[in-house]
């Protein structure tokens, strides 16, 4: 049997130097663990686009479609700023979302032990955080028609439409349901459902999959409060699941709750495909960070959990997915901290490649 198959798509920004870590992760299972990989590269984003003139080249798509995991990095820049909207580097993104039908993205925000110093918020609101979100990623507002900036009288208006199907809203809250039922058990869906219809039947369908989950304890929040909340006190939650845009804010909002953006892993999740296996994305959280870039500051372990998701969810590989959580946890104790980590006293950052080394060395040391 032929290896699984991998695309990497380092992008723009601190992209490709995240993803050169990740790459050592992947030798890593080949030489030490036997779990090889056929790995192929390409181009994402405003990369792509100073080569072809397009965030994301046709054969490109093709390949994303075939393979059996794509792992991205993060696209954009400031030099992209001034391009027409169709071709800016996140269009590139948007169309892999799209096109691979990657309906269900999951968002888990986690705080690590050691870092529950790095939050915002007050320690014993955030340590042990443990939450996913499950955000719907290939409808909403994102891609409702009609879209554009039209005429109208003598002045412009710019128009985006919520719209979901019941199937829309059917497939992710299952992926939600399924989720929960190896998690805590509990399902928090948020919408509008005070001021938008689509939120009406957002609740109306969600609920009537609850009934295949008799386990699952289904709540409703509206998303502002679900915000209120998630600040509040977050440990309330096991799984949320959201719409494409509240997901977008909620999951940030999250994210910052662990500490750093530089943590947080992703996973997009489609149909399953003929191997058995979801249509699937894994990437950071994190943006670019173009003002970074380039300088060996970047936390590559957002990335390297991306990866670790990929074991997981494409690979069924949860023992080692829980290995290489295990040696982020194990640095982070250690003291290991990259630039965005810092504010304990004389703590000199790592670089990114170091960082990198020493999650290997942690492997290594788990044999
Ligand atoms: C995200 C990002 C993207 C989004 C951008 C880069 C298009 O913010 O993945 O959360 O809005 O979905
Ligand atoms: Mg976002």
């Amino acid at each position: 049997m032929s290896n699984p198959s991998l695309l990497i798509l380092p992008g723009d920004g601190i992209g490709p130097e995240v993803m050169a870590e990740v790459s050592k992760i992947i030798d890593w299972f080949g030489a030490k663990r036997g779990l090889k990989f056929d790995v192929s590269e390409d181009l994402v984003g405003g990369c792509a686009y100073d080569k072809h003139g397009t965030p994301l080249h046709d054969d490109t798509m093709a390949k994303a479609q075939e393979v059996d995991a794509v792992l991205l990095g993060a696209v954009g820049g400031p030099k992209y700023d001034v391009l027409d909207f169709s071709v800016k580097p996140e269009r590139g993104l948007l169309r892999l979302r799209k096109e691979m039908d990657l309906y269900a993205n999951l968002r888990p925000a986690q705080c690590f032990d050691a870092l529950a110093d790095f939050s915002s918020l007050k320690k014993d609101v955030v340590a042990g955080l443990d939450i996913m979100i499950v955000r719907e990623l290939t409808s909403g507002v994102y891609f409702g028609e009609p879209r554009g900036i039209f005429e109208e009288g003598n002045e412009r208006v710019g128009i985006n439409t919520q719209r979901y199907t019941e199937s829309e809203i059917d497939r992710v809250a299952r992926s939600a349901f399924e989720l929960a039922m190896k998690r805590g058990k509990k399902l928090c869906s948020m919408e509008k459902a005070n001021v938008m219809e689509s939120g009406i039947l957002w609740r109306e369908v969600v609920t009537e999959v609850g009934k295949d989950y008799p386990e699952v304890e289904l709540s409703h929040m509206y998303a502002d409060a679900g915000a209120m909340q998630l600040t509040r006190w977050p440990k309330q939650f096991d799984v949320i699941v959201t719409d494409n845009l509240f997901g977008d804010l909620l999951s940030d909002l999250a994210a910052m709750l662990t500490g750093s953006l530089g943590m947080l892993p992703s996973a997009s999740l489609g149909a399953p495909m003929e191997n058995g296996r979801p249509k699937a994305l894994y990437e950071p959280v994190h943006g670019s960070a173009p003002d970074i870039a380039g300088q060996g500051k970047a936390n590559p372990i957002a990335c390297i959990l991306s990866f670790a998701m990929a074991l997981r969810y494409s690979f069924d590989k949860g023992d080692e997915a829980a290995r290489v959580e295990e040696a982020v946890n194990a640095v982070l104790a250690d003291g290991l901290r990259t630039a965005d980590l810092l504010g304990e006293e004389g703590v000199q950052p790592v670089s990114t490649s170091e960082m990198g080394d020493a999650i290997v060395a942690k492997l290594e040391a788990s044999l």
